[in-house]
Parts: structure tokens; C-alpha cells; sequence
């Protein structure tokens, strides 16, 4: 029997190249051999304030995004997290076996909490969301990007417990990170990963941009004091620019230096612009196709909640089970 797979993204901001790069594109390539499931996690969404028109605007646009992407819905469930009750339901019995030590000992919530006076319980609450939707389709992989790598420890010290309580019960996840080189950083400050939360105009190349938006945007990358291309010294911007063009081309690193060794960085950067272009013209192609009907989305969101809601009613109702809570006799 295949393997499961599953991850998921907020939908909350414009998917960008480093989404894609990092995450879309390895699952558009490893579906077939898992059983995949994809999801779209709104309720993550709302542990920070979301305007509802926007929120509902983005739950419908990530989806689509998806399947542009070469999600195949076929083969691979495209799940909205809310649609399928279970992840909230199981969030609530995983919270009952979690010291609360555990999540207030998250960085991300830590640097969350660092930034408000007052802090939702559902941003502590969170990562048990989380371990819900990963332990509710007892998901054996779960790419994601290293910045996820402590929820998903937290996920398997949830399901160990719960594991030791109550019997085995759960499936230990194992996380797998993106290949080197799939980090992308933002366009104007390349020390940080590029943010869908970040607010400068030219921090990020989002999937849907325009060609001339694209051009400026990339056009615009801080560089370095230097004016070609050095690779016995390559600054931060540059690199990333190379490893941009590089996991667009799937080309090696020694045909990326004989390509631009010694380029001057605006040519540097047409090339890098063009092929981003060229790269998200299919993408956008597809992605105005999929948006041209909205009953067909409407149709592979409940097609896929409906293909994956048996696993998850078997799943809580085992977990009710071990736990002994009410079941019918
Ligand atoms: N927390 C993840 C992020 O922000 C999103 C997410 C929610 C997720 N549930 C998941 C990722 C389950 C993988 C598996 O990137």
C-alpha cells in the first residue's frame, strides 16, 4: 500500500515563487507515489483576525492555485480544513493530552506573543490544530519547509503520548524538508525567506503577478556593491537570484556557473526575470481556466472532502473509543 502524504498552507496572503519552489512543485512531483492530500487550513487561518470577504476570496484562490500547479485532483485530495469537521474535532481531544509547557515553548509562538499585548488562545492552540490534521489521516510523510520542522516534532510528542495513555493509536509522522536550494529569500532583503506576510512591494513574485510586474519586481532585487556576477564571492541577493533561475531551469550548479559566471547583474537579472515569466505563464494559464468555472472547484473541494472523510470519522471514532468517551452501544 502507498504511503501518505499530506501538508497544508494558510490561506492568507498571495502564493509566491517560494511557496511554489519550495513546497507546490516537490508535491506536484511526489503525488503519485503517496496517497496525497492537500489542505487548505482556514481554520489556521483565523487565529489572526482575517476580513471574511478576503478570507472567503483566498480560501478560493489557493485551491485554484493548486490545481494550476499540477495538483492533481484525480489522484490527490484537495482538502479545505473546515470542510471536513474531524481536524476541529480531533484538535479538541489532542489538546486534552497536551501540557500547555509545550506550547508555550514554541518559537513561533514566541515571536507571536512577543508582538501583542494579548494573545488568542488559538495561536497557542495552533499546533495542535496542526498535529490534528497530520494524525487525523495518519499521515506517514509531511513535507514542509524547516521553519515547520518544531510543530512537527510537537506533533509526534502529542502523538507518543496520546500513544502511550491510551494504546497504540497514531502513526508517527516523519517531516520531510525541501532539497537544498529551495529556500527562496525575499527580492529586497535577501537575509530573510520570502514571506507571504511581508508588506514591501518587491519582497516577493507572487504566482499571479504580471510579466511587467515580474520584470520590475526582479529588476529591482538588492544585489551588492560588486557589478557582475563573482562566484568566489557571492552576496546573499545574488545567490538567491541564481537559485532562482536554478530551480526554475532544473539545471546543474556547474551549468549555472558557466552560464553567469562573470555576468554583469542586469543582464543577470533579465535572464532570471524571463524565465520566472515563462515559468508562471503556464500556471496563470491554467489558473484562469480553473476560475473561468466556478462549479468545477466547488466540485473537486467537495469530491476530495467526501473521498477523505471516511479516514477521518474512522480516525476520531477510534480515538473517542481508546479516550472513552461517549459511543453508541
Ligand atoms: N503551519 C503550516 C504553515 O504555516 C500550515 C499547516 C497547517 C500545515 N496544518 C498543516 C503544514 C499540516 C503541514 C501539515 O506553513
Amino acid at each position: 500500500m502507498k504511503k501518505r502524504v499530506l501538508s497544508g498552507v494558510q490561506p492568507s496572503g498571495n502564493l509566491h515563487i517560494g511557496n511554489y519552489l519550495g513546497a507546490l512543485k516537490n508535491w506536484v512531483e511526489i503525488q503519485y507515489d503517496y496517497e496525497s492530500i492537500f489542505c487548505i487550513v482556514d481554520l489556521h487561518a483565523i487565529t489572526v483576525y482575517q476580513k471574511p470577504e478576503e478570507l472567503r476570496n483566498n480560501i478560493r484562490t489557493l485551491a485554484a492555485l493548486f490545481l494550476a500547479c499540477g495538483v492533481d485532483p484525480k489522484h490527490s485530495a484537495v482538502v479545505v480544513q473546515s470542510t471536513v469537521k474531524q481536524h476541529a474535532e480531533l484538535a479538541w481531544l489532542l489538546t486534552c493530552v497536551t501540557p500547555v509547557g509545550w506550547l508555550e515553548r514554541m518559537t513561533q509562538y514566541k515571536a507571536k506573543a512577543a508582538l501583542q499585548e494579548t494573545i488568542g488562545d488559538g495561536i497557542l492552540q495552533y499546533p495542535v490544530l496542526m498535529a490534528a490534521d497530520i494524525l487525523l489521516y495518519q499521515a506517514h510523510v509531511v513535507p514542509v519547509g524547516d521553519d515547520q520542522a518544531q510543530h512537527l516534532e510537537l506533533t509526534r510528542d502529542i502523538a507518543q503520548r496520546f500513544n502511550s495513555l491510551y494504546g497504540e493509536t497514531f502513526v508517527m509522522p516523519e517531516t520531510k524538508l525541501p532539497a537544498v536550494g529551495a529556500r527562496i529569500m525575499g527580492l529586497d532583503e535577501p537575509d530573510k525567506k520570502m514571506s507571504k506576510s511581508a508588506t514591501g512591494a518587491g519582497h516577493a513574485v507572487a504566482l499571479l503577478d504580471p510579466p511587467e510586474v515580474i520584470r520590475k519586481k526582479i529588476m529591482r532585487a538588492t544585489t551588492d556593491s560588486n557589478p557582475a556576477v563573482d562566484f568566489a564571492a557571492l552576496g546573499a541577493g545574488v545567490r538567491n537570484l541564481l537559485t532562482i533561475y536554478q530551480a526554475f531551469a532544473g539545471c546543474t550548479d556547474e551549468q549555472i556557473r558557466s552560464r553567469f559566471e562573470g555576468m554583469r547583474y542586469g543582464d543577470l537579472k533579465k535572464q532570471v526575470a524571463e524565465i520566472v515569466v515563462e515559468s508562471l505563464a503556464p500556471i496563470q494559464q491554467r489558473y484562469r481556466e480553473i476560475t473561468a468555472s466556478p462549479e468545477y472547484l466547488d466540485a473537486v473541494l467537495e469530491e476530495s472532502a467526501a473521498r477523505v472523510r471516511p479516514v477521518a470519522e474512522a480516525t476520531v471514532a477510534l480515538v473517542k473509543d481508546r479516550m472513552g468517551v461517549y459511543s453508541r452501544r
